[in-house]
This record gives structure tokens, C-alpha cells and sequence, in this order.
């Protein structure tokens, strides 16, 4: 079926893997939007605007212009720290900005899928499903649980959340470190690395996160859907696997518990995600953890190590 899809936030990790991956299917019209005045990605068959989702009036321009039939709502402030101390424009863009995009969806029939987060839990009772209670720990959880919410103004057969966590790949001139890049930036220049063992994940490849909203756009599924990878790990287990698939040094990964470290944000201490509804009904099968990283590694080693940091260039398996 053809669709018109805007992409927000098409610059970040996420969005750089859903515009790779949408736009090479040829019923699909795709527009990236993006803080950035260009594309920080090359992807010839997609269009690319400017637009803060934060910015009414460009929005509902937007939406006259090119009348989308999806929207996938990927832009966010992701930095759990600053959310803490920035609160103001963390709500802004993680909450009162899904309530634009809802209501513009509202008006023409757009579907919107919102990309939501393994922080909306409080870490109790983790893996969690998609009927479990959110409750968030810190802003950035709680913000995004509004993000959540606000989608559901879209229409009732016209909203999706996706919710995710540790997403991890590489992409061109990506604005910041994931996990994964982070671990290899400090331990190629020989830094040690902190990670938390009491500090429970399913880490996620942006590819495969990406190939899985892919078939929530098919499928034309709404609700609640968890889309991660399937391994349940801690964080300093997934530190000590990308040193082991790197050839860098382990011992420089350190455990840390999350009572000796201080941060602006409150952790909660056990998600990850249950994909049992992905994989029966949209077809999901993430990649194990040591197939992505070494297909990153694969990709990095094909322009020398710096090349996972900085330019990597569309993730493509
Ligand atoms: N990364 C994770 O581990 C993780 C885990 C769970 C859920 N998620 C969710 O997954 C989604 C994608 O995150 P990501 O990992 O791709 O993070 P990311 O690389 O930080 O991407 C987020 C993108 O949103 C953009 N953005 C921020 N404010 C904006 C605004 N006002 N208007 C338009 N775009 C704006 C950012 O641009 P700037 O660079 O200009 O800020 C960035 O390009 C988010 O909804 C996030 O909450 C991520």
C-alpha cells in the first residue's frame, strides 16, 4: 500500500536507520525532518525539511504540504541527565510536542507511531510487556509517558507506541554516543569504563528496531508494541561484549552498582522488554547481540576503527 511518511528526528540513531530502511521500498514516499538545517544522511530517494517539532506553525506547514498517512516520532531530548535538569524543553519536546503532532494527525487521518522507552518503568519487575503499569523513576520517563499518552489523541484506531531501550548502531555524523560507540571510544584510547551490573537491559539494534516499526507501517498495527532485542544482559555484561567483539581490552570494563555512582537521574534498575507480541504477530527477530555487534564491527573495519564514531554510514545488513 502506498504511504506518505514523515520521519522526525530522521538525524539521530534511530532516525537515520527508518529513513535507510523506508525509503528503499518503493510504495513508500518518505520525508526525513530533522533539527539540522541538511541531512546529516545521504539517502538520494527520501526528501529532507528542517523542522523543530516544537515549532507549530512548521508542523502544520508540513502537514499541508505533504499530507502524510504516517508519522513516525522519533525526535526526542534521549539525554536522561539533561531531561532532569532541563525539564522545561524536555517537556516541550518529549510531551507537548506529541500533542501537536496528535492533533495535526487528528485532523487529516494520519496514523502516528510515537517511539517510546524502557524508562517508563520503574525497574521493579522487569522484562516488562506491553500490558504492564508504567511508573516512571525520573523526568525523561515521565515526560516520554506523556509522549505516550498525548499519541493517543491521534484517533483511537490512528495511534501506535513503540517502546524501546539501550539502543545502540552507528550512522553519519550522529550528534552523540550510544552505548556501544561510548564503550569503544574509551576503551580504543585505553580509558576505563564504568558499567553498571545491577543495571538490567535487552539492548537494542537501531537496525533491527527499524525493520520492526518497518512492520508495523505494513501490518498497519496499532497500540502497544515492544520492539527490542531479546537478550536480557547487564549493562556491564553488554560492555564486556563489545570489548570481546572489538579485540579490546575487558579488564578495563569496571562493575559499578548504581547506589556508588552519582547522577542527575534516578535509573530504574531492571527493563527490557518481553517482544513476545512483535515476534508472533509482526514476524520480529532482532539479531543476537554478538551477530549486531559484529556486524557493526564489519562495518567499522571497512573504514578503519574511528569510522564506527564518526562516519559509518547507513546501517545495512
Ligand atoms: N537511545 C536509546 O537508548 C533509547 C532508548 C529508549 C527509547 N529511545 C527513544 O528512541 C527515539 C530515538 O532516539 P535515538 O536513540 O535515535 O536518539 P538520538 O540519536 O538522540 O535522536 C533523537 C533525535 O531527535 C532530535 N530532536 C531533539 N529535539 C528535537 C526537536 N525539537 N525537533 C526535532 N527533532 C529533535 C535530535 O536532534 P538534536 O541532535 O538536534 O538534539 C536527534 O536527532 C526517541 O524517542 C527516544 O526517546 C531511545
Amino acid at each position: 500500500m502506498f504511504e506518505r511518511i514523515l520521519v522526525t528526528g530522521a538525524n539521530g540513531l534511530l532516525g537515520q536507520a527508518l529513513v535507510g530502511c523506508l525509503s528503499r521500498e518503493p510504495l513508500y514516499d518518505v520525508l526525513a525532518t530533522g533539527t539540522d538545517a541538511e541531512p546529516r544522511f545521504c539517502h538520494a530517494s527520501c526528501g529532507y525539511t528542517p523542522l523543530d517539532v516544537c515549532d507549530k506553525r512548521s508542523l502544520a506547514r508540513i502537514f499541508e504540504d505533504f499530507t502524510p498517512t504516517i508519522v513516525i516520532n522519533s525526535a526526542a531530548i534521549t539525554q536522561v541527565d539533561r531531561c532532569e535538569t532541563e525539564r522545561s524543553r524536555c517537556w516541550d519536546v518529549n510531551a507537548s510536542s506529541v500533542e501537536h503532532i496528535a492533533r495535526e494527525c487528528q485532523t487529516i487521518g494520519t496514523r502516528l507511531i510515537q517511539v517510546s522507552t524502557d524508562f517508563v518503568f520503574d525497574g521493579k519487575a522487569g522484562p516488562y510487556s506491553e500490558s504492564d503499569l508504567p511508573n516512571p523513576v525520573n523526568f525523561y520517563g515521565k515526560s516520554k509517558l506523556a509522549g505516550e499518552n498525548a499519541a493517543r489523541q491521534a484517533g483511537m484506531d490512528k495511534w501506535t507506541v513503540v517502546r524501546t531501550n539501550v539502543v545502540y548502531g552507528v550512522g553519519r555524523k550522529l550528534p552523540r554516543n550510544n552505548f556501544v560507540t561510548w564503550v569503544h571510544q574509551e576503551l580504543t584510547a585505553n580509558r576505563p569504563v564504568r558499567a553498571f551490573v545491577d543495571q538490567v537491559r535487552t539492548p537494542t539494534w537501531a537496525w533491527d528496531l527499524a525493520t520492526g516499526i518497518r512492520r508495523i507501517v505494513r501490518y498497519r498495527k496499532r497500540g502497544i508494541y515492544n520492539i527490542s532485542g531479546h537478550e536480557l544482559v547487564t549493562m556491564y555484561e553488554f560492555a564486556r561484549s563489545v570489548a570481546a567483539t572489538f579485540g579490546l581490552d575487558k579488564s578495563l570494563v569496571l562493575p559499578v552498582v548504581s547506589k556508588d555512582v552519582s547522577l542527575a537521574a534516578r535509573r530504574p534498575l531492571t527493563t527490557g522488554f518481553i517482544n513476545l507480541k512483535a515476534t508472533t504477530e509482526l514476524g520480529y527477530k532482532p539479531h543476537s547481540i554478538p551477530a549486531a555487534l559484529a556486524h557493526l564491527k564489519c562495518l567499522s573495519s571497512n573504514g578503519g576503527t574511528q569510522r564506527l564514531l564518526t562516519d559509518a554510514g547507513a546501517e545495512d545488513p
